[in-house]
């Protein structure tokens, strides 16, 4: 089952291009001469207007599928012009949300049985509102109770860490704003950019996967370490909480994922010439403002390692060596979080074997969660 690799994780991880690919099988439509012309969601035909009039869209997970939908908010909030706002499932139960019928919302999940998730939809569904799966297991509880969906068709994710289907999960959910925003001629230009990147995706996140023994070499400077801080903003952000929890869980190694603005207003304090961070800074909007952030923390001598587009020269004097510039292939700005979390789903693999823990099975840890 596991093939040549030691463990599922690893597996998983490098399944990743073949498993984006049949997410967009059948989904993604090219034209006579290979171009890439449109999508088409089967599964969604009937409710995308519903959908497109709805008053807002909320989008409900837990864990890595919740970060799946911070990785999508800011493109599904571009292209369909509604607000997006998120929801952690067991927040939704502790604050009885309040939701609409003229709500819709995407509810996220691997398994299909979290039972926070479940919950949260029951819920959904009592208030009248129009509920989406996003969902990899066919026949899943949550795939049952929503009223339409996409299932990802990641294929069987057996180590607990979520990996194939957070890419998965993410490139449904953009394959789903691409749709909403098809009547949208303004933003015809923008959608084909985006169907372009995601078509090349299975070969950029190849060349990505490349970086495993760069990554090994990294977790051996980082295998004794107590702590360790991701720093990422915009498109990324959800990059450095998806590291961060990644990280955590299998490497049990405390880590925590930060939102790049907000690290004057108290993570600063944190660093300083021995606690490792990590620092996003691939080419998108945020750029300059990264770039900035990494000044700042050189100034104060902190141990950066940085993730920058494979083109970027640039920033490679802030790196204290050599093992801590790492170098990712660029795609279209809203899909560079596909290709940048595949170092970390990395550096987290080989720190949990160098460290000697369970990757498969980590501590206190179950694969489907369905218990509140
Ligand atoms: C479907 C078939 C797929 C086939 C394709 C051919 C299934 C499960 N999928 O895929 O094998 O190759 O047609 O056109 O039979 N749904 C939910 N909630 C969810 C997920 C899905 O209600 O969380 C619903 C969808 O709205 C849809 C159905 O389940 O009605 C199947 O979804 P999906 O597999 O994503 O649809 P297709 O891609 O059309
Ligand atoms: C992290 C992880 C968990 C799950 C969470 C939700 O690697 O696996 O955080 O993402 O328990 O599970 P699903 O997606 O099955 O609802």
């Amino acid at each position: 089952m596991k093939g040549n690799f030691d463990h599922f994780m690893k597996k998983e991880i490098h399944e990743q291009p073949d498993a984006i690919q049949q997410t967009m099988r059948g989904r993604v439509v090219f034209d006579a001469d290979g171009n890439v012309q449109r999508v088409f969601l089967g599964g969604m035909v009937d409710y995308l207007s519903t959908i497109r009039r709805s008053r807002r869209i909320i989008l409900c997970g837990c864990g890595t599928s919740y970060n799946s939908a911070i990785a999508v908010r800011q493109l599904m909030e571009e292209l369909t012009e509604l607000p997006v706002t998120l929801e952690l499932a067991s927040d939704v139960l502790d604050r009885q949300c309040p939701f609409f019928r003229d709500d819709s919302i995407i509810f996220i999940s691997q398994s299909g049985e979290t039972a926070d998730t479940l919950r949260a939809l029951e819920y959904a569904k009592s208030k009248g509102a129009l509920c989406i799966g996003i969902v990899n297991v066919v026949g899943s509880a949550i795939s049952r109770a929503t009223d339409c969906g996409l299932h990802i068709n990641a294929g069987a994710e057996i180590g607990v860490a979520s990996t194939k289907a957070y890419t998965c999960q993410i490139t449904s959910m953009v394959l789903l704003a691409l749709a909403l925003s098809e009547d949208s001629r303004s933003r015809a230009d923008r959608r084909m950019d985006i169907m372009r990147g995601v078509v090349t995706l299975p070969d950029t996140m190849r060349r990505a996967l490349e970086l495993d023994q760069k990554m090994l070499a990294l977790a051996r400077t980082l295998v004794d370490e107590n702590s360790l801080l991701l720093f990422g903003r915009g498109y990324n952000y959800a990059t450095a909480l998806e590291g961060a929890l990644k990280v955590k869980e299998v490497a049990l190694l405390h880590s925590e994922g930060i939102l790049a603005g907000e690290m004057k207003h108290g993570p600063l304090a944190l660093v300083d010439e021995t606690l490792p961070l990590v620092v996003i800074a691939t080419r998108d909007s945020s750029y300059l403002k990264q770039k900035s952030v990494i000044e700042q923390l050189r100034a104060r001598d902190a141990r950066c390692i940085l993730i920058v587009s494979e083109d970027d020269d640039s920033l490679d004097k802030f790196a204290s060596n050599e093992d801590m510039i790492i170098k990712v292939p660029e795609v279209c700005d809203c899909l560079q979080p596909l290709i940048n979390i595949v170092p970390l789903q990395l550096l987290s693999y080989h720190l949990t074997v160098l460290r000697g823990h369970n990757v498969d099975q980590p501590r206190n840890l179950a694969k489907s969660v369905t218990v509140e």
